[in-house]
């Protein structure tokens, strides 16, 4: 019995000797990982929250727009990133490090972070734009749904910041934007397409508009305060 048991600890000892490699490694090659939450955690959450409740980008957990949103899109975005934004590409296939399993995992653990029918009833504006928006009727809606909170002209008032900011809009897609007018940011206080104006939920048609107009104030060179005369008040020193 002795003998065994110390046979059985050598054995155990001899396996275990610094740098000799098992037979089968127990440590999981990263494309290897399949499992949601350490990929999330090593992905995802700095940018969108530890458990998708958002953070420097929009909430994945929101359970309307989980419920809108497709399985299509979510894999695409994961896989393809939204190129001039800063949600990267995961995909192997575009240059990342995950797997198309991986991202498959991804997606299914995002879903099953809310129940099946939690939003059952409300029928949200559709994710994808269904219309055409138009930048002057945009300026109208952004009076009616947005001025109180952003500001007569949308460079921020007493409850929220620019909207308009060039800096701000060279850094979002016009998807992004209308991902944030439907879904709102509560995490940071902004309303859903329900809440600008209560009782008066925005149509598909006002929310395509107001992201035209918003889109409308992008400028070709963002964060330069003279774009014309910058060559020349650098040389010239014309102030
Ligand atoms: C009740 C106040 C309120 C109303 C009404 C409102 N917002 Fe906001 N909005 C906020 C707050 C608060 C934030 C959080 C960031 C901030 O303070 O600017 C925000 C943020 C945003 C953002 C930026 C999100 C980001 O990624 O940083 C956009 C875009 C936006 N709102 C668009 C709109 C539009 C368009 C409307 C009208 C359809 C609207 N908001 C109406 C309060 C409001
Ligand atoms: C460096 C920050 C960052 C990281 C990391 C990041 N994202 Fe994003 N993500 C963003 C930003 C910013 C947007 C909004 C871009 C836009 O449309 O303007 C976004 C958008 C998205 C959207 C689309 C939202 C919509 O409008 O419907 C999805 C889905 C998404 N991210 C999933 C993920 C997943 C899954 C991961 C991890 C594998 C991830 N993101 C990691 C920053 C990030």
């Amino acid at each position: 019995m002795l003998l065994a048991v110390m046979m059985l600890a050598s054995t155990v000892a001899c396996n275990n000797l610094p740098g000799r490699p098992a037979p089968v490694s127990d440590v999981l090659r990263p494309s290897q990982q399949t499992d949601f939450a350490a990929l999330y955690a090593q992905n995802c959450a700095a940018c969108h929250g530890p458990r998708g409740e958002g953070g420097a980008a929009i909430a994945l957990a929101g359970p309307l727009y989980l419920a809108t949103v497709s399985d299509q899109v979510l894999r695409s975005v994961t896989t393809d990133g939204i190129p001039g934004t800063p949600m990267p590409a995961f995909g192997q296939s575009a240059g990342g490090t995950l797997t198309v399993q991986q991202i498959a995992a991804l997606v299914d653990g995002i879903r099953k972070w809310v129940p099946a029918g939690a939003a059952e009833g409300v029928r949200p504006p559709s994710y994808v734009a269904g219309v055409p928006g138009e930048a002057k009727r945009g300026a109208i809606v952004y009076q009616s749904f947005c001025s109180s909170c952003h500001g007569p002209g949308g460079d921020g008032g007493k409850a929220a910041g620019s909207i308009v900011d060039p800096s701000f809009l060279a850094l979002v897609s016009d998807q992004g934007l209308r991902t944030t007018v439907i879904f709102g940011r509560p995490e940071l206080g902004a309303p859903d397409w329900r809440g600008d104006v209560p009782g008066h939920p925005m149509t598909d048609q006002e929310v395509s508009d107001v992201v035209a107009w918003m889109a409308a104030h992008r400028v070709p060179y963002p964060g330069q305060p003279y774009p014309s005369g910058a060559g020349k008040s650098l040389q010239g020193g014309e102030r």
